[in-house]
């Protein structure tokens, strides 16, 4: 899987994309990230990528004559551009299970009060929002999405069952976890992991899972999640 990622600050995505399971999937060759600065496609001296609003108001918008070169330059045909934005669709665990299938995918950070709609009209085929706040840009945004549909890519997880049990896939939060040792503080792990019993054992799982779900978030079993 390729991702390109277009934004005005490459260097927020060296942490993330040189730690843990992001890393070891672009050593063993499973995915290809690649980071392209919007700014390298503007042609001033002082490298400008944004502008007032016409009409007035507050804040700066992203010009569109750099994410189109950029965009022109380095996403493939056919790939299709997702911009990063509040107003997008939210992300969700079926959503990254999506982008997960495809070859490749482009993420546009926004950034100020956003791009011109012009970038948004021509070119992105799709915005997605990780939630209802708002950042400073989109580049955290990318992180977040990245990393959620990189795990779901086939070879990422070692171990591939821990994808498909854990939050949301089905849709009910995880059970609780626990490992040595056995008493800790006063506190004992739960009799029943312990017993041996892998009938028992999932079926406490599952109680715990839906206990859980009914508590925090029953709105992912009514239908409204
Ligand atoms: N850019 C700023 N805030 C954002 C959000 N919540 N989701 C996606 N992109 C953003």
């Amino acid at each position: 899987m390729r991702i390109d990622i277009l934004t005005l600050f490459p260097q927020m995505f060296a942490g993330p994309l040189s730690e843990s399971m992001i890393k070891l999937a672009r050593e063993r060759g499973l995915v290809d990230v690649r980071l392209h600065d919007i700014r390298d496609y503007t042609h001033d001296k002082h490298r400008t990528a944004d502008d007032r609003p016409f009409g007035g108001g507050p804040g700066m918008v992203l010009k569109p004559e750099p994410i189109f070169e950029c965009v022109e330059a380095v996403v493939p045909q056919g790939t299709p551009l997702i911009y990063m934005t509040p107003q997008g669709r939210p992300l969700t665990q079926a959503k990254a299970g999506e982008l997960a299938g495809l070859e490749g995918f482009a993420l546009l950070c926004g950034h100020y009060e956003g791009v011109d709609e012009r970038v948004r009209e021509a070119l992105v085929a799709e915005e997605i929002s990780i939630g209802d706040y708002v950042l400073t840009g989109g580049e955290l945004p990318a992180m977040v999405l990245v990393d959620a549909v990189v795990r779901l890519v086939p070879g990422v997880l070692g171990d591939e069952e821990s994808a498909q049990q854990e939050s949301f896939s089905p849709k009910n939060l995880d059970c609780p976890h626990y490992t040595r040792p056995e008493v800790f503080r006063g506190r004992r792990v739960p009799e029943v992991l312990l017993s041996g019993n892998h009938g028992e054992i999932a079926r406490w799982r599952r109680e715990q899972a839906e206990k859980r779900t009914q508590e925090r978030r029953p709105d992912l079993t009514n239908g409204e999640f």
